[in-house]
């Protein structure tokens, strides 16, 4: 592994045309499988509620669960630059709470910078956390930690007029210090508008080819979940494989083939 990514590391990328690939992490074992395969960053993400926690959104998940779970991706990959999402409500009753838990985030578990899911109303919370020395990334489109407003997840941007708000967006984190951003949910075309009108990187998801970068949730890609999103690719069928697993195991205790001489002592 080369020299320890930073913030400027990944305006580089975009300026010299390497794509970026980040890829979500939850836990110590496969975030040292992502650090052997030189994934370019690790993100922390809020996703570890529906991934790995058993609920059905994003809601529920608490900044003592985002400390949890970065605490062993940074355990995992202690030389990779990790992205620790901020979770629901941890950045929305007042400005010090958030800088405080955005603290807590980057201090306690070693991230390299905090993620949030940005509106008009976060972008000067951002502003004042830059100022602050914590990198942001942020993160327009599609925002799970609005399902229960929204009514569920949808495509953001096809009408023109919210493409016009998410453009204006895009241009006002910038401007507020963000180094980065995830699209989530884009149209290809507007995806591909903002990344070229942005100086800071962009990294997508169900957002095409046109952003600087992608990043997808490890189990879609792994085939661990329960069902496979649009936007994803699965590269591996693991969940068939640990479950295949799991009844070979299941199999031999119960007809006395396991443990033989071998496991034995
Ligand atoms: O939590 C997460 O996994 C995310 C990605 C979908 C970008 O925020």
């Amino acid at each position: 592994m080369g020299k320890k990514k930073t913030v400027r590391t990944f305006r580089k990328m975009k300026r010299d045309g390497e794509k970026i690939v980040m890829l979500t992490a939850y836990d110590a074992i496969t975030a040292a499988m992502a650090q052997a395969a030189e994934i370019d960053l690790l993100l922390i993400g809020d996703s570890v509620g529906t991934t790995m926690m058993g609920y059905a959104d994003t809601v529920p998940v608490t900044v003592e669960d985002m400390i949890h779970h970065g605490k062993m991706v940074r355990r995992g990959a202690p030389d990779m630059f990790l992205v620790c999402d901020m979770p629901f409500l941890s950045y929305h009753c007042g400005d010090d709470d958030a800088i405080r838990n955005a603290g807590r985030c980057l201090r306690e578990t070693g991230s390299d910078c905090v993620k949030l899911e940005s509106s008009e109303s976060t972008v000067p919370l951002i502003r004042r956390m830059v100022d602050a020395g914590i990198p942001v990334m942020a993160h327009i489109g599609l925002l799970p930690q609005h399902v229960k407003t929204s009514g569920g997840y949808r495509i953001a941007g096809r009408e023109e007029e919210e493409a016009a708000a998410l453009k204006k967006l895009a241009l006002d984190l910038q401007d507020a210090g963000a180094f980065s951003m995830v699209l989530e949910c884009v149209p290809a075309a507007l995806s591909k508008e903002i990344s070229e009108m942005l100086e800071i990187p962009t990294i997508g998801i169900g957002a095409g080819i046109g952003c600087d970068g992608q990043v997808q949730v490890m189990t879609d890609l792994l085939g661990m979940g329960t069902f496979v999103p649009k936007h994803a690719k699965q590269y591996a069928q693991l969940g068939k494989i640990i479950t295949e697993a799991f009844a070979s195991y299941r199999a031999e205790v119960k007809d006395g083939s396991f443990p033989t001489a071998e496991q034995s002592f």
